[in-house]
């Protein structure tokens, strides 16, 4: 943590920041640039995409802000829980605004069971902006969509989230590292 003794629960920071925060063990999985569900594959025999929301609905605030869309502007939203060996891994939220939803990106809104990766990293001209990181504790909405996947209450879980560029329209993907994934890789 540069410059500051304590991170802040629940903010978003640019990589690199939390870095001496996350355990080691988890940092390769945190820090991951390509297709999750790819790499998942080679951890777990199965994996599933659960995916149970797709329709339109609103950004949340911080969504809001790092999209700089409009005060109750409809979204494509999109949340699944990655499942792996039968286990809740990863809860996954994407959100793409009106004008990025065009032409070839359509097809968006259609994946169901399909991972989000299979279409963003097959296209070259896909750009990734840079990661963001967080340890999210109860009062984050992405906290409490995770909640269902918790035994206990844990101080904080954490995530991250990047854009992505689609011809420069862009969409937000955000990943909670649930505490099924932690327990099995940290054994
Ligand atoms: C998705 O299909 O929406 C998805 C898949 C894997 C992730 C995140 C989201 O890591």
């Amino acid at each position: 943590m540069k410059n500051a003794t304590k991170p802040v629960f629940s903010r978003w920071y640019p990589k690199g920041v939390l870095d001496s925060l996350i355990p080691p063990l988890l940092k390769p999985l945190l820090l991951y640039a390509g297709s999750m569900t790819h790499h998942m594959e080679s951890i777990c025999h199965s994996v599933k995409i659960d995916a149970h929301i797709e329709h339109h609905g609103f950004a949340c605030r911080d969504e809001r802000q790092l999209l700089d869309l409009p005060y109750r502007q409809m979204v494509w939203v999109r949340e699944i829980t990655m499942v792996c060996d039968g286990e809740p891994w990863l809860f996954g939220r994407t959100v793409i605004p009106q004008k990025t939803l065009v032409g070839y990106w359509k097809r968006l809104t259609r994946l169901r069971s399909i991972p989000l990766g299979a279409v963003l990293f097959r296209d070259p001209n896909i750009v990734r902006g840079e990661y963001e990181i967080a340890q999210l504790d109860k009062h984050h909405f992405l906290y409490n969509k995770s909640r269902r996947y918790l035994e206990n209450d844990k101080d904080y879980l954490w995530a991250r989230r990047s854009q992505f560029y689609l011809d420069e329209n862009p969409l937000l993907l955000s990943e909670v590292f649930l505490p099924a994934m932690i327990k099995r890789i940290m054994k």
